[in-house]
């Protein structure tokens, strides 16, 4: 079944912990958390005091997003706060296979991130070495935006490619999902969606879950 992770992004930030408790009750799988810059993309969002708030009210694991220029740094910061999983922008990162090492010396899992336009043939020589392979479906850096269908023929590739290399490995999209392209990523291959403003725009929130959740 699809795994689902409800980014906290379109949550209410004055009732944070309320709308963490609230989609781990209704059934998410993960709990995504993205934290920005202001560098690697124009907009800024928490830092590791937040995300441990995050942290403490989750009963689901956590999956952080870096979109940040200096993953080291951050992978640092956020380590103590035990994630399930760490995905970092390889357009951002001249040693990745270091830092999957450094983030799996933590007993976190390691996961990459493509933007767009960045092609799954770049992962060939390490993918063996991943747990997970963010895919974006919109430009990194905001909520509510259209999801970019390229990312479903891009999906199938990896899939391919992940059958050959680490079946193991799993395939996330991130951006714009919602019921009317569930299916579609369903049949591309993709195990786990992230979804910010469709679960916490919907009046009911577990359905919203359950309807991704196929
Ligand atoms: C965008 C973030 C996403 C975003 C998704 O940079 O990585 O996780 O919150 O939000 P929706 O589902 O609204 O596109
Ligand atoms: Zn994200």
């Amino acid at each position: 079944m699809m795994k689902v992770a409800p980014s906290i992004l379109s949550s209410d930030f004055g009732n944070l912990a309320r709308d963490v408790e609230e989609i781990c009750q209704s059934g998410c799988d993960l709990v995504h958390v993205d934290v920005m810059d202001g560098h690697f993309v124009p907009n800024l969002t928490i830092g590791p005091v937040v995300v441990s708030a995050v942290a403490k009210a989750a009963t689901k694991p956590l999956d952080i997003h870096l979109m940040v220029e200096n993953n080291t740094f951050f992978v640092d910061l956020f380590a103590p706060l035990k994630p399930e999983y760490i995905s970092f922008h390889i357009e951002e990162e001249k040693h990745p296979h270091r830092l999957i090492q450094k983030i799996r010396s933590y007993g976190i899992k390691p996961a990459i991130v493509l933007n767009p336009n960045t092609i799954p043939e770049e992962l060939e020589y390490i993918l063996g070495d991943l747990d997970m392979v963010l895919l974006m479906s919109v430009n990194p850096g905001f909520g509510g935006q259209s999801f970019i269908d390229t990312v479903l023929p891009k999906a199938k590739k990896l899939d391919a490619m992940r059958k050959r290399l680490n079946p193991e490995c799993l395939i996330e999209v991130d951006g714009g999902v919602s019921d009317k392209n569930i299916q579609a990523l369903k049949d591309a291959g993709v195990d786990v969606v992230v979804a910010g403003s469709y679960v916490f725009k919907h009046e009911n929130r577990a359905e919203a879950i359950k309807s991704l959740q196929i």
